[in-house]
C-alpha cells in the first residue's frame, strides 16, 4: 500500500493534470487538498481535451473515487457547471464516484467580487494578478471563522446564521470599496437553490479515507498551483492563499502525515509564471517568445499569457526541499527541441554576492540576477517519445544535469500533452 502526493514544484501549470490522470490508473482514490477553481488542469486522451478546474483529474477514468477535500475552497455554482460540461464529454460523474468534504468552505459571489474589486483598485506593484475567482477572500473567511461550509447547506437556520455572520464582515468592506451591499435574502435563496446539487456529494471525507486506507486502497493526492505560489514558502505576497506544498495533503483531507509515502514533484523543463511577481530567469527576448509559442503557454481557464524563462534549478532544489520531493516528473521536454543552446539558472547574484537559494524578502527576490550555465541543445524531435532510447543524447544529458542540480531523481518524463506519451522510470506507488 502506498499513497502518493503530486505537487507543482514551480509556479503552477507544470503539467500536474496530465500526470495525475496517468497515475490515477494505479490509484483507487484521487483527492484534491487545496486551492479551488483557480487551478486549470488540461488532460489530452486520444486527442480529446478535458479542462478541469475544481474536479480532481482522476475523474475522467471510470471506477475511481474522486474527492474534494476540506483544504479546498469550493464555488458551488462553478462546480455544478463544470460537472455538467465534463458529463457532456461523456464522463460519468455521480455520488458513486465524487465526494465533497462536509467541512469544505464555500466560495460565494461576494468573494469573487471582492477579489476583482481589489485587483482593479490596486496600483502597479501591488496587483497580484489573481485569477479573480475569489480564492483569497474565501480563505480569509475560513481563517476568520465566518465561512459558509458545505454542511451548513443542510439546515436553513444554520445557513441563515452563517450568511449573516459573513455579511456582517463583508457589507462594511464593500461600502468602503464602493461596491453595492449584498441583498441577504437573495444570497440565502441562491444558496438554498444550489444546496441539493452539492449535498448529494457531501460526506465525512476524513472517515471515508481512513476506512479506505485500512482496506489497503491507494490514494493519489492532487496538488494545484505550485510550491512557489505557496502562502508561506512562495514569492509572497505574489502567491495564492493556500498552502500548496506536500504537507498540506494531510490536513487538506484529514489524514496523518504518515499517510504520505511518496511525494512526486511536477517540474517543467523550463519555467513559467502567470500573474505578477518576481521571476529571476524570465526571458523577454525571442527565446522566451519561442518557449511560449512551442509550449502553448496560455492559461487553461483564464487564457492569460504565461511569462516564460529558462529552467531555474535553484528554485526547484528549494521546492523539492520544502515539499520533501522523492522524485520528479519532468514535463514538456519536447518544447526544448530545436534550441541550439539551453541555459539553466544555477545561482543568483544579489548585491555582488552569490546565493544558492531564493531569499525571502520581496525586494531581494526582485533584485536577484540569474547565473546561468549553458548546455548544447538538440535538433531531433523528442515529441511523443515513450522510452529513454528515443531521446537524443543531449536531451538525456540535460535531464541528468537537472537531476544533479536539484538533487532529486527523475521518476517520470513527459514528452507531449497526450496521456500515453509518458516515460515511467520509477513507479511512485511501488518505490
Ligand atoms: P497543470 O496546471 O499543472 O495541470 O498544467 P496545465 O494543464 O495548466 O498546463 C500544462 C499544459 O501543457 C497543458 O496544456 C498540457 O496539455 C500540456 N502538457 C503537459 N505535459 C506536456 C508535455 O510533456 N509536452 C507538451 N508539449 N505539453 C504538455
Ligand atoms: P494550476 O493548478 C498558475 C496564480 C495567479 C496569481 C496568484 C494568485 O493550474 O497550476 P489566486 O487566484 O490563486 O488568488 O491568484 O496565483 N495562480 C496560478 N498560476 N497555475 C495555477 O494553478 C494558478 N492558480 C493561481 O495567476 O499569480
Ligand atoms: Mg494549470
Amino acid at each position: 500500500m502506498a499513497n502518493v502526493v503530486v505537487v507543482g514544484a514551480q509556479w503552477g501549470d507544470e503539467g500536474k493534470g496530465k500526470i495525475v490522470d496517468w497515475l490515477s490508473e494505479r490509484a483507487d482514490v484521487i483527492a484534491r487538498f487545496q486551492g479551488g477553481h483557480n487551478a486549470g488542469h488540461t488532460l489530452v486522451i486520444d486527442g480529446k481535451v478535458y479542462k478541469l478546474a475544481a474536479l480532481p483529474s482522476g475523474v475522467v477514468r471510470g471506477g475511481k473515487l474522486s474527492v474534494i477535500g476540506n483544504g479546498v475552497v469550493l464555488d458551488p455554482w462553478h462546480l455544478v457547471k463544470e460537472i455538467a460540461s465534463i458529463q457532456e464529454q461523456g464522463v460519468d460523474i455521480s455520488p458513486e464516484n465524487l465526494m465533497i468534504a462536509e467541512n469544505t468552505p464555500l466560495i460565494l459571489p461576494i468573494h469573487g467580487e471582492l477579489d476583482r474589486a481589489r485587483e482593479e483598485a490596486a496600483s502597479k506593484g501591488t496587483k497580484i494578478g489573481t485569477t479573480g475567482r475569489g480564492i483569497g477572500p474565501a480563505y480569509e473567511d475560513k481563517v476568520g471563522r465566518r465561512s459558509v461550509r458545505v454542511a451548513d447547506l443542510a439546515d436553513e437556520t444554520t445557513l441563515i446564521a452563517r450568511v449573516d455572520r459573513a455579511l456582517q464582515h463583508h457589507n462594511p468592506l464593500r461600502k468602503g470599496l464602493g461596491i453595492a451591499t449584498v441583498d441577504r435574502d437573495e444570497l440565502i435563496q441562491q444558496l438554498k437553490d444550489i444546496a441539493p446539487s452539492i449535498l448529494q456529494y457531501a460526506a465525512p471525507v476524513w472517515k471515508v479515507l481512513s476506512e479506505k486506507r485500512k482496506a489497503g486502497k491507494r490514494i493519489l493526492f492532487e496538488g494545484a498551483q505550485g510550491a512557489l505560489l505557496d502562502i508561506d514558502f512562495g514569492t509572497y505576497p505574489f502567491v495564492t492563499s493556500s498552502n500548496v506544498i506536500a504537507g498540506q495533503a494531510a490536513t487538506g483531507v484529514g489524514m496523518g502525515p504518515g499517510a504520505i509515502d511518496y511525494v512526486l514533484g511536477i517540474v517543467k523543463a523550463y519555467t513559467t509564471r502567470v500573474g505578477e511577481g518576481p521571476f529571476p530567469a524570465e526571458l523577454q527576448d525571442a527565446d522566451g517568445q519561442r518557449l511560449g509559442e512551442r509550449g502553448h503557454e496560455f492559461g487553461t481557464n483564464t487564457g492569460r499569457q504565461r511569462r516564460c524563462g529558462w529552467f531555474d534549478a535553484v528554485l526547484v532544489r528549494q521546492t523539492c526541499a520544502t515539499s520533501g520531493v522523492n522524485g520528479i516528473s519532468f514535463t514538456k521536454l519536447d518544447v526544448l527541441d530545436g534550441f541550439e543552446t539551453l541555459k539553466i539558472c544555477v545561482g543568483y547574484e544579489l548585491d555582488g554576492k552569490e546565493l544558492d537559494y531564493l531569499p525571502t524578502a520581496a525586494d531581494q527576490q526582485a533584485r536577484c540576477k540569474p547565473i546561468y550555465e549553458e548546455m548544447p541543445g538538440w535538433s531531433e524531435s523528442t515529441e511523443g517519445a515513450r522510452s529513454w532510447n528515443d531521446l537524443p543524447a543531449n536531451a538525456v544529458k540535460y535531464v541528468r544535469r537537472v537531476e544533479e542540480l536539484i538533487g532529486c531523481p527523475v521518476a517520470m518524463l513527459s514528452t507531449s500533452p497526450e496521456r500515453e506519451d509518458t516515460i515511467l522510470v520509477t513507479d511512485p506507488f511501488e518505490d
